[in-house]
């Protein structure tokens, strides 16, 4: 019996852009509905625009338009960046919607008039100039705890301690800048108190990831407290039936843009299939289908507790698991747009193809929340190596002895107990994909594209075709590596569907069933080859991460480092400060960056700086780190890449100095790093600080500074 399985990926916000860190959430859902799919499963992907709340209010009226308007804009680019990463989706509403508002308020009506609601009057910040309640991160101030100037009013990110806005000192409205005023107003809340039994052990009977389930057993000791679900106007969000002037908080209404998805699916799918697709058999009842959400770890106190309250309060069923992952790094960092590392989803389809990321993303996504890590270098190297040298290697290099021989496959293989053992492995591919484990899929393929490419080696097809005698048997070793890339492709296919349908018009077959490689291709005609696939271009990866606009050089603080770093062009490295405009090896003559900030090294141009103050210099970061790593650069005379440890991440910085030092004689060296300059995209890759050398214009050397024995990475240098 095919299971029934409705999935769900958690709603964008409707008022920014899709990013990489949510494409990584929905390829994450995708290739688990394609994989079900090619199952057999009738699983069905629906998800929508979170399209509710002050946030998207305010961003349509600094626009001056609707949020209607802003709405309806978002949900056409989000629908576009969704369809560019070949994301499957059955149905992609929104919470703006007919289906939403009556689902909305029929939940909200059941958990009433079950006495799950409760009033109370809240003291909250109104910003009496902008005519508005303010959410707390909109109430900007001082730390109570440790004295932080502007911090938000919920959390204090200096030192980490939670409290209101009501706690904060000089508070401030990030809308107009004006003091808030304090009123009262009756709210509604969800009594989420009620539910603790009922969730403890709804949760001791799912299946939930060690991390959630240790967040869950903290929150429950910390007790539940009842959740404030409505908002005063003006609120951009469905209005209470029974409390006129209020609207439901975004979170209420939220997942329930969940079933009001599934709502619009159905009505207009469900007329043209056979089977009977009911509302209760996915909503009510929870014997005949599953339900999953799958999110990113921040979410999970309200997918986890308030959620299934929510549900079981009106009388509806919970979800089956809910899979949480954890956030996306760019290059170990969160994401930043002043690093030019907040990578949307369309600057990424702008510059490169889709399915090398879904590949990437698997080939790192398991099954727990830890935090995945994109690096540039290794995007690049990985795609490259598995997708083009070694799973596309295999049909390019069999096709043409196939082709030779009028396309059509050999009658029988040379080796059916091989292909045998590559189609046995179905299974625990399988098993990996069900729980989740990518990463463990794709190594476990890749081990497979590696034995083929092996048996291909071995056997030489190409000497034996090239004596006509051995024609026959150079079609067989080629029908047998053909049929390896078909078991490979089928594998990776919910991974790589654009390439699935590709290969599956080569060899006229489709990669709809997961069990279709159980028995081989044989004496089939297969189509002329065309690239499945092709490398990436390393210009095109490094431009990902476009750096905001450097700021005019005004502050006397810049201008100071500025004349100096001008009069001494160029450093050790490849990089360069956008705001200081320091030239960099690749362009310019390396010179001592050391000079420029300490006052003088002798060198020519010492005398031409001007004084900067001490406070000045206090505004370069410079740490004593140790090289890990040097590499050349393929393409460079001038730099080399240097993987450094600065204690508490490890950097990559590419450094003019090939010309005086071997990689090996750096390995293992104490350098100094000026750590809090700007990351730089160069043609090779991303530079994420600079190192320090001194240099004499007249003079091509280059001499690395280094730290006394003693010293640690990390330590800072003053
Ligand atoms: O955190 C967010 O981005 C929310 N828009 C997710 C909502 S998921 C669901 F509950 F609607
Ligand atoms: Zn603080």
């Amino acid at each position: 019996m095919p299971r029934k399985i409705l999935v769900t990926s958690a709603l964008p916000y409707a008022n920014a852009p899709l990013h990489l860190g949510y494409i990584l959430e929905a390829t994450l859902t995708d290739v688990w509905v394609r994989f079900q799919k090619m199952r057999g499963n009738d699983c069905l992907y629906v998800c929508a625009d979170d399209a509710h709340g002050t946030p998207v209010m305010i961003s349509a009226q600094r626009e001056g338009i609707t949020p209607e308007q802003l709405v309806a804009r978002s949900a056409a680019e989000h629908r576009r960046d969704l369809e560019g990463f070949l994301i499957g989706l059955d149905q992609f509403h929104s919470t703006h919607s007919s289906e939403n508002r009556r689902l909305t308020e029929q939940l909200y009506l059941a958990e009433r008039d079950r006495g799950y609601i409760t009033r109370r009057s809240v003291r909250q910040a109104y910003d009496a100039q902008a005519g508005l309640f303010l959410p707390d991160r909109y109430v900007r101030g001082v730390c109570p705890r440790c004295q932080s100037p502007d911090q938000y009013g919920d959390s204090c990110e200096v030192c980490g301690s939670t409290y209101t806005p009501a706690d904060l000192l000089e508070p401030r409205s990030v809308l107009t800048g004006s003091t808030p005023e304090w009123r009262d107003s009756e709210h509604l809340f969800f009594r989420l108190s009620a539910f603790d039994a009922m969730l403890r052990a709804y949760v001791a009977s799912s299946s939930l990831q060690p991390a959630v389930r240790a967040k869950l057993d903290e929150w429950f000791a910390v007790g539940l407290s009842d959740w404030d679900i409505s908002r005063d106007a003006p609120y951009f969000g469905i209005e209470i039936p029974d409390a006129p002037g209020k609207y439901f908080y975004v979170w209420f209404d939220a997942p329930i843009g969940y079933i009001a998805s599934f709502e619009a699916w159905r009505n207009s799918h469900a007329a043209a299939r056979s089977d009977d697709v009911s509302f209760d058999d996915y909503w009510r009842s929870d014997q005949r289908t599953e339900l999953y959400h799958f999110i990113g770890k921040d979410i999970s106190y309200f997918h986890t507790l308030f959620w299934p309250a929510v549900l079981h309060g009106a009388g509806l069923r919970r979800p089956t698991a809910v899979w949480a992952h954890g956030f996306l790094t760019i290059e170990g960092q969160k994401m930043s747009k002043s690093r030019g590392t907040f990578i949307t989803a369309r600057r990424y389809l702008d510059q490169l193809p889709p399915e090398p990321l879904r590949y990437y993303f698997a080939a790192k996504l398991g099954g727990g929340v830890e935090d995945i890590d994109f690096s540039l270098d290794d995007f690049l190297a990985r795609t490259n190596s598995d997708l083009v040298g070694k799973l596309v290697n295999i049909a390019s290099r069999c096709a043409s002895f196939i082709e030779r021989s009028g396309g059509r496959l050999s009658a029988a293989l040379p080796e059916p107990a091989l292909y045998e053992q590559f189609a046995r492995q179905a299974d625990a591919i399988a098993a990996l994909y069900e729980s989740r484990e990518y990463a463990a899929a794709m190594r476990a393929i890749m081990e497979l594209a590696d034995e083929a490419n092996r048996y291909i080696d071995r056997h030489k097809p190409w000497a034996l075709a090239k004596d006509p005698a051995h024609a026959e048997q150079a079609r067989a070793i080629a029908t047998q590596g053909i049929n390896f890339f078909r078991i490979l492709m089928s594998y990776l296919a919910p991974v790589l569907p654009q390439m699935a349908q590709t290969a599956g018009g080569f060899l006229g077959v489709s990669f709809e069933d997961w069990s279709a490689v159980a028995r081989p291709l044989l004496a089939t005609q297969i189509s002329p080859y065309r690239a499945l696939a092709r490398r990436l271009d390393p210009a095109a990866v490094a431009a990902l991460i476009e750096l905001p606009a450097p700021a005019p050089a005004t502050a006397a603080a810049t201008a100071g480092t500025l004349a100096a770093a001008k009069a001494t062009p160029a450093v050790a490295t490849g990089t360069s400060s956008a705001a200081t405009g320091i030239s960099t090896a690749t362009t310019g003559t390396p010179a001592a960056a050391t000079g420029t900030a300490t006052g003088g090294t002798g060198g020519a141009s010492a005398g031409a700086t001007q004084p900067i103050n001490i406070d000045e210099f206090a505004r370069v970061d410079l740490r004593v780190a140790r090289v890990e790593r040097a590499e050349l650069v393929e393409g460079s005379q001038k730099l080399l890449r240097l993987t450094v440890d600065l204690g508490s991440e490890q950097r990559t910085v590419f450094a003019g100095i090939r010309g005086a030092y071997q990689p090996e004689q750096l390995v293992g060296r104490l350098v100094v790093v000026v750590a809090n300059l700007a990351p730089r995209k160069m043609r090779f890759g991303v530079s994420e600080g600079m190192v320090l050398a001194a240099s004499d214009p007249r003079d091509e050397r280059v001499l690395l500074l280094s730290a006394d024995s003693g010293a640690l990475p990390g330590m800072r240098v003053r």
